[in-house]
């Protein structure tokens, strides 16, 4: 079946930031986008066809959302996997990822076990439901970070516990059921944005370094500064987490370099991911393009590298919640090597991701001493934003 323009309409489960990004990349494709997220005027409304305001779980939303599209994606783990299931045979239209893909994930002790068993590399880790229980982890793995099984975003659900002393108190706030993961001592952490298209075809982008801090996500580098060793090894393991993914669309893998030079999966999100934001710039075709094409069936874009990049994103204030009105972005507009990406949302929260920054090197230039100048460079135009009244 040969494919025409004006394109299908993708219904997206999810209308934050990804969503948006998503609906600006299917844009020139032809293909319109109508996006389901229970806040009015949600970061991806102003770019998409159509917003339906309901839950990411509520039935009648989703199916209102399937009859008016010819296929179904998510751009937030919250979507329900047993509904949007039921949305796609009852209205004929396919959804990617597979939901039963994203049932694995959505656990991550279910997504950790499923990994290991798979022979997948990850961090030693227990069920913990018990301070007791919790206190002898830490003690067998020498420190652990505790995770909340679901839910959990942007470091929320997660807390390092390093004494046996602090079991019961990171158990009640991470709220009881959890998994405990050995605490990593990485050398660096890696993130492989991989692909899978129609007739199982996989890609995959070049490997990015994150940059966390309090466990989130501040700046990502490409391609990652990292031994060509790590490199084929993330390569590696990226494409054996592909072959065990269902469904189509673009997944992001995080990683841990390990110290000893090993490469770990972290864990695996089912859509686009912060770390491949410098797609859009650094490749010819972004993540959120390549998503669109994956999971409509079409012919994937090149993965390549066109440009190293660096992205540094704008957080809302450490302290407290402000009104979003970024200042200072004259900055930003004045430098030639940078492009901004303001995701439209009302309040700036306490470190809520509200924006990025994409700095590229047109000069290709591979050497680690160009990115680390490109990452200050980013650095201080993204520190040079501000959501305080001045
Ligand atoms: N086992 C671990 N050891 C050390 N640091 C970890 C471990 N697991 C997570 N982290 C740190 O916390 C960050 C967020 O954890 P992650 O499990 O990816 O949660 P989220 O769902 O919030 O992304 C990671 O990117 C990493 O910096
Ligand atoms: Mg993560």
């Amino acid at each position: 079946m040969s494919i025409t323009l004006p394109g299908p309409t993708l219904g997206v489960v999810g209308g934050g930031q990804l969503g948006r990004m998503l609906a600006e990349a299917a844009s020139p494709l032809g293909v319109d986008v109508v996006v389901l997220d229970p806040t009015p005027a949600c970061p991806a409304s102003g770019v998409a066809r159509d917003q339906i305001v309901a839950g990411f779980d509520d039935p009648d939303g989703i199916h209102a959302l399937a009859e008016r599209v010819d296929a179904l994606t998510f751009e937030i783990e919250l979507a329900d996997p047993e509904v949007l299931a039921a949305a796609s045979e009852e209205h004929d239209v396919p959804v990617h990822p597979d939901p039963g893909t994203l049932e694995t994930i959505q656990d991550k002790l279910v997504q950790t076990e499923a990994l290991a068993d798979a022979g997948i590399p990850v961090p030693e880790f227990a069920a913990v439901a018990t301070a007791e229980g919790l206190e002898r982890v830490v003690e067998e793995f020498d420190g652990v970070m505790l995770k909340a099984r679901r839910g959990g975003y942007d470091g929320r659900g997660n807390v390092p516990v390093h004494e046996p002393s602090e079991a019961a108190d990171a158990l009640a706030e991470v709220g009881g059921d959890a998994m405990a993961e050995r605490f990593v001592e990485f050398e660096r952490e890696i993130a492989v944005m991989g692909l899978k298209g129609a007739d199982g075809a996989t890609r995959t982008y070049p490997v990015t370094e994150t940059i966390h801090r309090e466990e989130i996500l501040r700046e990502s580098v490409a391609p990652a500064r990292a031994s060509d060793e790590a490199i084929a090894r993330a390569e590696a393991v990226a494409e054996d987490v592909l072959e065990f993914l269902d469904g189509r669309g673009v997944y992001g893998i995080e990683l841990f370099e390990t110290r000893e030079g090993d490469v770990l999966v972290n864990e695996i999100a089912p859509r686009p991911h912060n770390s491949g934001h410098w797609t859009i710039e650094g490749t010819r075709t972004s993540q959120f393009e390549n998503h669109v094409r994956a999971v409509l069936g079409w012919p994937l874009g090149p993965t390549d590298l066109v440009a190293p990049a660096v992205t540094a994103n704008v957080l809302g204030d450490t302290e407290e919640s402000r009104p979003a009105t970024l200042r200072g972005i004259e900055g930003v507009l004045d430098a030639p090597e940078a492009d901004l990406h303001w995701y439209g949302k009302n309040d700036a929260r306490p470190l809520r991701k509200m924006g990025h920054l994409t700095l590229t090197d047109g000069t290709v230039d591979p050497e680690a001493t160009a990115r680390a100048a490109l990452l200050s460079r980013a650095r201080e135009l993204r520190d040079g934003l501000t959501f305080r009244e001045t």
